[in-house]
């Protein structure tokens, strides 16, 4: 049980002593009640109105000391490590979808000693550059009460030659409890989970996988759904058309979307370029479009992904000009789509080369934003899942 029905019960004697206490409704404290979530505007009240019950509250009182990872259909999420969409089951998605939804409405949580990852270690291991995924999860593992050690490989002996596995090696036996990895080789994160002793999660690898992305994707959608349902007349991902658009051959983030949202039931369609389209997308359970124009149509949701120039040997497009003018997300193209449809990106961007500003920055349509905030309570799911079944298999394993 979560924090909230003890702290109305425990502190005020159950829900209406409480509003009565607080001077609400008691429609709203119940929903505080059956949600397990009180938001954070009313905790400065609660702290007062408790002084005057007898009882001193912090700011910790209101976190969820040990949330459970919900078990949909009494099914707990068991996988000893998160390294790609493929490796779940629908149900473990909505489990994961469930619990990052509880740390969304938490969003502003800070750190806790008290949290379900006290006494756990988390090591951030990146050979290759992250804003986001690696400062939410950092953010995420501190958030959780875990101890947060996050390698800067430039400074490490990695720069003097020692391998991959080596690193990992040495990390492991510092004991860590979980490692997140990002790495320029598809397969390295799969390589590590099978050496090391310890939960291994892919921060994204090569061109292969990125499944931490596409969960707080498909969560910052859902948060969005649930807010705008009505409006666009669907609740939920599965009856969406969904466009993923743009430099689909070097995308993780778009092979990953991909197996998320087609778990999800999606109507999925790639937009790009023939060049920048994968040999074998026909067989990924898509619709492949090489104009906007005719892609967009009828669509919900346009994913767009970055031009990853990085990654390419030779031409792939004829100039970045001439790829903004035909490929780029600007008013114009959006026109395409379905009137209010939402515009996403997992970032970083190149503005004017795939997204034009003004559709990237109008808070109307774009869940950029929205998509970091989630960033973070999605990984805290995560952590805490993968945290969970780890726990559990130790237990077994001793007993
Ligand atoms: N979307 C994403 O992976 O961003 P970073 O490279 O900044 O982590």
């Amino acid at each position: 049980m979560s924090y909230a029905p003890t702290l109305i019960d425990n502190v005020f004697g159950g829900i209406r002593p409480a509003a009565r206490a607080l001077n609400k409704a008691a429609s709203t404290i119940q929903s505080w009640h059956e949600t397990g979530t009180i938001p954070q505007k009313h905790w400065n009240d609660i702290i007062i109105a408790a002084a005057e019950f007898g009882h001193i509250l912090t700011a910790e009182s209101f976190f969820p000391l040990s949330p459970q990872v919900p078990a949909q259909h009494g099914y707990s999420f068991d996988k000893p490590h998160c390294l790609s969409i493929t490796d779940f089951h629908r149900v473990d998605i909505e489990n994961l979808l469930e619990l990052g939804g509880h740390y969304l409405d938490l969003s502003v949580q800070k750190s806790t000693r008290e949290g379900p990852l006290r006494g756990k270690t988390l090591v951030n291991l990146f050979f290759e550059n992250s804003t986001r995924t690696e400062k939410s999860f950092e953010l995420a593992g501190k958030r959780l009460g875990a101890d947060v050690i996050s390698m800067n490989i430039g400074s490490s002996s990695v720069k003097k030659g020692e391998t991959l596995l080596d690193t990992a090696t040495t990390l492991n036996a510092m004991n860590p409890d979980l490692l997140v990895v990002r790495h320029g080789a598809s397969g390295a994160p799969a390589l590590l989970a099978q050496k090391l002793s310890c939960a291994v999660i892919n921060a994204g690898d090569g061109m292969h996988a990125h499944p931490t992305q596409a969960l707080l994707d498909a969560l910052t959608l859902r948060q969005k759904l649930q807010e705008t349902g009505q409006k666009i007349d669907k609740r939920d991902i599965g009856g969406l058309r969904i466009a993923i658009c743009g430099d689909i051959l070097h995308s993780r983030v778009a092979r990953s979307n991909v197996q998320l949202l087609n778990i999800l039931g999606a109507d999925l369609r790639l937009i790009g370029p023939p060049t920048l389209i994968p040999i074998g997308a026909e067989n990924w359970g898509v619709d492949i479009f090489h104009d906007m124009e005719t892609g967009l149509e009828g669509c919900d949701v346009i994913m767009m992904l970055r031009l990853q120039l990085e990654r390419m040997n030779g031409a792939f497009v004829p100039s970045k000009r001439e790829y903004y003018h035909y490929h780029g997300l600007t008013r114009e193209k959006l026109a395409y789509a379905k009137p209010g449809a939402l515009v996403m990106h997992p970032g970083p961007m190149n503005r004017g080369v795939e997204i034009s500003s003004d559709v990237a920055d109008d808070p109307e349509i774009s869940l950029i934003t929205r998509q970091v905030e989630a960033g973070v309570a999605m990984r805290m799911a995560i952590l805490h899942a993968l945290s969970e079944a780890q726990n559990r298999a130790q237990i077994k394993a001793a007993s």
